[in-house]
């Protein structure tokens, strides 16, 4: 297939043989290593480009971006982040200044990110960084550069690759232009894979070496990535971002877009989306136990027939979702507001990390019982899964200390959750059980998080 770009300026076509190469391979087959490969998994963001489409400028890992998904768009690596002449940007300047740089090694994804920060004038450095790993500057020296770079005005050539328009290329089966193209190509070609964000497929050629069957990339279908509102709630589509539903959450669902901050990084969280988090099927995604006990309602599309389910039923078993051969994930439906949920995830570290156990409750209390009770669980069972005993031993219950110390046994009729690295069995229960007690702390205004302890 052929695709055209913008790379550092330039608009490239370039004939792709093998749809599933990365980015980053292409880059330094290209001779432009600067863009570096640490870990090949979207851990250490030293492969991090800047891809600027009609919906901004983001920073992306080019280790976990299959070539086709650059079609159309610009891209921008460490290369072109100096101006004309070798004019460093100012966050270029700023990590000289302060000594941001020792081996080097990150740096390139560094300036990347922080270009991209700077250019989106971004001053949250901590979470804006936090996909960027250094093993030996530290990262104090780096935010105080990205700090320092905040005031200066953005360099005349990073504002250029927006205004940038692809040449006409011819059409290919393998990037369908709409929802309705993907849903004809897709019920004739049912053994395909489908890839949205690639953070996840990505893995299954970089680490797995799977070579991957026919495939159909879903990022040019832009009517699966808007948010609606109808009279049943806000109709999120497939391909909305993990970073976008984020921004959005902010206003109606403050408790998902906290979650959603813990969601790996922001690279990782500016090319994942919605549709990829829950049709994978993933026991640990960290957006289905959110969405579930809000009341999430799935629609899939096969061909022209659609249904919607409730997102729970959607998982049947571990790695086995309820989607026909053919089928795919159209939207997600929220309600409008779930003022009461609150969303806990632990891992082992605060960024770019998987969920051990992730605990979403969305308990509403009449007088002083509670009066519904919609609680689900990641990394407590092979699926995402609601605690249908623990809700059914709340209902009617005070919501007092007492209460819910009472309902706890019945987590263990709910789940028996495996050992693994992450956690052991015994200690995801007690996470779980803890998570329980500390939503109600929560809910009578005491301090649960250590950010807030005083000592
Ligand atoms: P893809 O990789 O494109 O696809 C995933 C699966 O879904 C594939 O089987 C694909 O065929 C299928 N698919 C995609 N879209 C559709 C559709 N519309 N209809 C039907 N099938 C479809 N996940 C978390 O939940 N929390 C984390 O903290 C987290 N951290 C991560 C950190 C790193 C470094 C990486 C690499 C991944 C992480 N993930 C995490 C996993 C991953 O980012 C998410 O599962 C992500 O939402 C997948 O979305 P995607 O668009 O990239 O999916
Ligand atoms: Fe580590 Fe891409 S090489 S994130
Ligand atoms: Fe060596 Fe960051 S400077 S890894």
């Amino acid at each position: 297939m052929e695709i055209s770009f913008l790379l550092n300026g330039e608009t490239r076509r370039v004939f792709v043989t093998q749809p599933s190469m990365s980015v980053l391979d292409w880059l330094r087959e290209e001779g432009l290593t600067g863009t570096k490969e640490g870990c090949n998994e979207g851990d250490c963001g030293a492969c991090t480009v800047m891809v600027t489409d009609e919906t901004g400028s983001r920073a992306v890992n080019a280790c976990l971006m299959m070539m086709p998904q650059i079609a159309g768009k610009a891209l921008r690596t460490v290369e072109g982040i100096a101006g004309p002449g070798g004019a460093l940007h100012p966050v270029q300047a700023a990590m000289v200044e302060k000594h941001g740089s020792q081996c080097g090694f990150c740096t390139p994804g560094f300036i990347v990110s922080m270009a991209v920060g700077h250019l989106n004038g971004r001053h949250d450095h901590d979470d804006m960084l936090a996909g960027n790993l250094c093993r030996c500057t530290g990262y104090a020296p780096i935010i105080r550069a990205a700090e320092a770079a905040e005031a200066a005005p953005v360099p005349d050539w990073m504002g250029t690759d927006a205004a940038w328009s692809a040449p006409e290329i011819p059409a290919d089966a393998l990037l369908p232009q709409s929802s309705d193209e993907l849903a004809t190509w897709y019920l004739a070609h049912p053994e395909a894979v489908l890839i949205a964000g690639a953070t996840d497929v990505g893995l299954w050629v970089t680490k797995q070496l799977r070579d991957l069957p026919e495939v159909a990339f879903l990022n040019q279908c832009k009517d699966l990535q808007g948010i609606s509102e109808t009279d049943e709630g806000f109709v999120i589509g497939a391909g909305v971002t993990i970073a976008a539903l984020r921004e959005w959450a902010e206003g109606p669902h403050p408790a998902l877009a906290a979650l959603l901050r813990r969601f790996a990084s922001e690279q990782v969280r500016q090319a994942a989306t919605i549709g990829g988090n829950i049709a994978n099927g993933s026991p640990i995604g960290d957006g289905p136990p959110a969405l579930i006990a809000m009341g999430a309602q799935l629609t899939l599309r096969r061909g022209e027939v659609r249904r919607t389910l409730a997102l729970e039923d959607f998982f049947l078993d571990y790695r086995k979702q309820d989607r026909l051969p053919g089928e795919f994930v159209e939207s997600v439906t929220l309600p409008k507001s779930a003022p009461d949920l609150a969303c806990y995830k632990l891992s082992k570290r605060f960024d770019q990390d998987i969920s051990a156990v992730c605990g979403c409750f969305n308990i509403t209390v009449e007088g002083s019982k509670i009066a519904t009770a919609r609680v689900a669980f990641g990394g407590m069972a092979g699926v995402p899964k609601c605690a249908a005993a623990f809700e059914a031993a709340l209902i009617g219950q005070s919501f007092t200390e007492e209460a819910i110390a009472a309902a706890l046994p019945a987590l263990a009729q709910d789940f028996s959750p495996m050992s693994d690295m992450r956690a052991s069995a015994a200690y995801r229960m007690q996470t779980a059980q803890a998570m329980a007690l500390r939503y109600l702390r929560a809910r009578l205004g005491e301090p649960v998080s250590v950010l807030e302890m005083t000592p």
